[in-house]
């Protein structure tokens, strides 16, 4: 089967740059990535240096592919129609209320796409799950399309995306593996060949994994359940580090040289963030207790307790340095964004640390290269529960450049950018560091 036009349907972290990739690669295929948002699309179809999101490597894809076989347009209707194939990436947040608020997944946006493409299909459809979901949401989304509309085939395939932020367009052009969850029905093998044959463009196809869809989807969560519980198991650690004179980075170190460990993901830090890792375990622990297993619920709880263990400790050292109280202190907060080279301050460290100093009396200066003051205002107002406007104007400063920082009383940082490394050369202030670098004696590091 021949696919010639791809829908999906989310413009975000995801669908931007993966329809981006697909397109780059294969070039006999139309991809219109669809989105409810319009001030996205419209800035998905704007000027380079203006893309919704900051990714490097993606503003050069977007260059070559936008216009030729790739489109942003907020039509949903005529591009499901279009369609044989039909990506969603839409976002599937920890629900906020009702049964299982604050651990489990929340649907409505997957559900709402699902209503869209049995609402709007004349002819059959592979319906691709590339958002990350509970195990079995394959089983909801077909109960909607075909109780919805009778009159068209829809086969459902989980693809759960492995790209991390930052790395996105060289985790999709050189992926570890692809994963494709099909039915093992003669139309499953029929989707999931079609979709294995796209991905086959540039992926060597022994790195292109088929398995149930089951499997498919829960291996998307406990991918990032292990790959958290590496860094909680190395910031725990951090921990003891300091009370004993071992130091984190040798520890890093000694233990990653193991091969059968490896290096990556021990790297200490002021805890993890970002959109997926501390929603996905909550999910994975809900799904757990669901199933009645709560010993193992409660093993992955503990991956984000100790996350929050670790941002508080952080925030309290700093604390304790200023002898228990920050009035009239400023600090700087120097990275807002959960990592480096990202735009995307969702569930990053630097906002919980932030809040608990402004909470504490002191008066922040903050700066990041990528996040915009808007949306650090707007994090600030929704997250900390103040009326941001007052208190920018008193206590916080959002500052442009890095130069706009004017004696701080000391330094936090809490996003590992590059332009950060220049701070501890220059300058004789306290340092904070939320990362982990070479420890010097005006420095309190994590783990030493
Ligand atoms: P995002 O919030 O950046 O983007 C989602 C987009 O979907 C938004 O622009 C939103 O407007 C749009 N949308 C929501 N409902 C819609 C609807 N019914 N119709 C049209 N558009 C709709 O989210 P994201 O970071 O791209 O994540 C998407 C999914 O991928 C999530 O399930 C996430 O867990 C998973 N994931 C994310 C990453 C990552 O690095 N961000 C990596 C792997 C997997
Ligand atoms: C993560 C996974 O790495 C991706 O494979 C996955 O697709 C994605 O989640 C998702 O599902 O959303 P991402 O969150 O973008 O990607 O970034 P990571 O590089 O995993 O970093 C996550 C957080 O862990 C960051 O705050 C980072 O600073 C922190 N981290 C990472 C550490 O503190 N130490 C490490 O050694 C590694």
């Amino acid at each position: 089967m021949e696919i010639k036009n791809i829908c999906c349907i989310g413009a975000g972290y995801v669908g931007g740059p993966t329809m981006s990739v697909i397109a780059l690669k294969c070039p006999n295929i139309n991809i219109t990535v669809v989105d409810a948002n319009e001030s996205k699309i419209n800035a998905w179809n704007g000027p380079l240096d203006k893309l919704p999101i900051f990714e490097p490597g993606l503003k050069e894809v977007v260059k070559i592919a936008r216009g030729r076989n790739l489109f942003f347009s907020s039509n949903i209707e005529d591009s499901i129609e279009k369609a044989e194939m039909i990506f969603m990436a839409v976002n599937t947040p920890t629900r906020t209320e009702g049964e299982g608020a604050g651990m489990s997944a929340d649907l409505r946006f997957i559900e709402a796409c699902a209503r869209d493409i049995a609402k709007y299909s004349k002819s059959d459809k592979i319906v691709i799950e590339k958002s990350t979901v509970p195990v079995r949401t394959a089983e909801k989304i077909k109960e909607i399309l075909t109780s919805e509309n009778k009159n068209v085939h829809f086969e459902i395939l989980s693809n759960p995306e492995f790209l991390a932020e930052g790395t996105a367009i060289e985790d999709l052009s050189k992926s570890d593996r692809v994963l494709i969850g099909g039915d093992e029905t003669k139309s499953g093998k029929k989707a999931t060949k079609a979709l294995v044959d796209i991905y086959a463009k540039w992926i060597p196809t022994d790195k292109i994994l088929t398995t149930n869809v089951w499997s498919s989807e829960l291996s998307k969560l406990a991918s990032n359940a292990m790959l958290a519980q590496r860094v909680s198991s190395i910031n725990s650690l951090s921990a003891l580090c300091e009370k004993t004179e071992a130091n984190i980075d040798e520890l890093s170190m000694a233990i990653g040289m193991d091969h059968r460990i490896g290096k990556h993901f021990l790297k200490a830090s002021v805890g993890f963030g970002g959109s997926c890792f501390q929603k996905d375990i909550l999910n994975l622990v809900y799904l757990c207790r669901f199933y009645g297993l709560d010993e193992v619920a409660e093993y992955w709880h503990q991956v984000v307790k100790i996350n929050n263990y670790q941002k508080n400790r952080f925030a309290q050292k700093i604390i304790n340095y200023f002898g228990g109280n920050l009035t009239g202190k400023k600090i700087a907060i120097l990275g807002w964004s959960f990592k480096a080279n990202t735009n995307d301050s969702r569930e990053s460290a630097a906002i919980k640390v932030s809040e608990i100093l402004f909470k504490n009396g002191a008066n922040l200066l903050i700066y990041d290269p990528k996040v915009q003051k808007k949306t650090i205002l707007n994090d600030i107002e929704t997250l900390w529960k103040i009326r941001s406007e007052d208190t920018v104007r008193e206590k916080i400063n959002i500052v442009e450049k890095l130069n706009d920082i004017k004696q701080p009383d000391a330094y936090a940082i809490l996003t590992e950018w590059d332009e950060f490394q220049t701070i501890e050369n220059k300058e004789s202030k306290i340092i904070f560091d939320g990362r982990n670098i070479n420890n010097n004696k005006n420095k309190v590091s994590i783990g030493k």
